[in-house]
């Protein structure tokens, strides 16, 4: 059998990892500035990650939710702590796509209404419900058109006064846009979206899968504006590389027995990945660092005369050029030997783990000098 090709990849084929560096099969050495697409954060193959991880794999990886799983409520405790929505609960699933499904299942639930406003550029997976309010007709199969959908401009503050209404089941968003480009929500298009759902009885879902779990230097984007939303989806960094998801959910949701379900979801191995993660955020201050490292790229490279935008916070960077990055970035990854991403055709997009040395970004502002003044 061969594999369905729906990935253009590069070929390097990374065979071991620690912290930012990777090394090919052939012993070639990376820097990583991209966590394989925000997903590292606590750095590769974290020694008590690893620790936590083999311990349990040898006492038990998996069972079903059948029984009990007290690791989950030491997930949902340290996460309740560390994020500071102590009184909120939590929802276990296995990808960013499946924590959206849930948070807009329960919207809909709960308010018993079908639309949903979401933003231009937008993206929040690729399962039926996600990939509609997923701003890119090129995923949407003819079976995802049929969901009630309305788009508006990202931080347009009059179009969520005029798209929020007593029909809305949920507003749902970004605090910073990856897949669209590292745009970042203003204070006031937040706060707007909460005015306009405490005014209708919409449900506000903020999807924090890329821009979350201390990645912003604060735990979540939205705690910048300090609004609260009614539920918060997170996955990617959240386990460091092993599949994990969840849903944040506000005390206004009454759970109820068969209401959601997964049979991965918040498995043993699965809590472990998720409480090792925490421990070490907590531990390091890897928020703290994700705030000071992200500053001080920012200035660097806020000294640049060649850059066109410069968009971002903390370790989620997006580095708007007036030519295509195509080229650059694949000198970089090639022959600099450093993973980066793009975003769109003209930006390069930085989403490097939270544990990155200062002497890590001096050498990726080394490399870039070479191709950008
Ligand atoms: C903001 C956001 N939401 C949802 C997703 C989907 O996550 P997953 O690929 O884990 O389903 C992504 C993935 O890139 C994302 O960036």
């Amino acid at each position: 059998m061969k594999l369905f090709d729906v990935y253009p990849i590069n070929y390097i084929e990374p065979a071991k990892a620690l912290g930012s560096t990777i090394w090919d099969k052939d012993g070639v050495e990376y820097l990583d500035l991209y966590g394989g697409h925000a997903v590292i954060s606590i750095g590769h193959s974290h020694p008590y990650y690893v620790r936590k991880m083999t311990k349990q794999i040898k006492n038990l990886g998996f069972y079903s939710n059948s029984v009990k799983i007290s690791l989950q409520d030491e997930l949902a405790d340290k996460l309740g702590k560390l994020s500071g929505l102590k009184d909120f609960s939590l929802f276990l699933a296995n990808s960013g796509a499946e924590a959206n499904e849930n948070a807009l299942k329960l919207a809909s639930f709960h308010t018993g209404r079908t639309k949903i406003v979401a933003f231009t550029k937008a993206f929040h997976g690729r399962t039926s419900a996600a990939v509609a309010v997923t701003d890119n007709p090129a995923i949407k199969a003819p079976i995802n058109f049929d969901h009630h959908v309305e788009f508006i401009p990202f931080n347009d503050v009059e179009a969520v006064k005029r798209a929020v209404d007593d029909q809305t089941c949920a507003v749902i968003v970004e605090g910073i846009q990856g897949v669209g480009g590292i745009q970042v929500a203003t204070d006031e298009f937040m706060k707007a979206i909460r005015i306009a759902c405490d005014k209708t009885g919409a449900v506000f879902i903020h999807d924090s899968v890329q821009c979350g779990y201390g990645r912003s230097g604060k735990f979540f984007t939205f705690q910048h504006s300090k609004v609260k939303p009614d539920i918060v989806s997170v996955a990617k960094g959240m386990g460091n590389g092993f599949p994990v998801g969840a849903i944040l959910i506000s005390p206004k949701f009454e759970a109820k027995h068969g209401l959601l379900g997964t049979t991965f979801g918040g498995n043993h191995l699965a809590c472990v990945a998720g409480i090792s993660v925490l421990d070490v955020i907590k531990k390091e201050k890897l928020v703290e660092n994700a705030a000071t490292l992200g500053a001080y790229l920012f200035e660097e490279l806020g000294k640049f005369s060649n850059i066109k935008d410069l968009r971002g916070k903390g370790l989620m960077i997006g580095i708007e050029l007036e030519e295509p990055v195509k080229d650059i970035r694949n000198k970089m990854l090639f022959e600099d030997k450093m993973f980066t991403g793009v975003a769109g055709s003209h930006t390069i997009r930085l989403l490097p783990s939270l544990a990155l040395k200062k002497e890590e970004a001096d050498r990726f502002l080394e490399v870039f000098r070479k191709y950008v003044k």
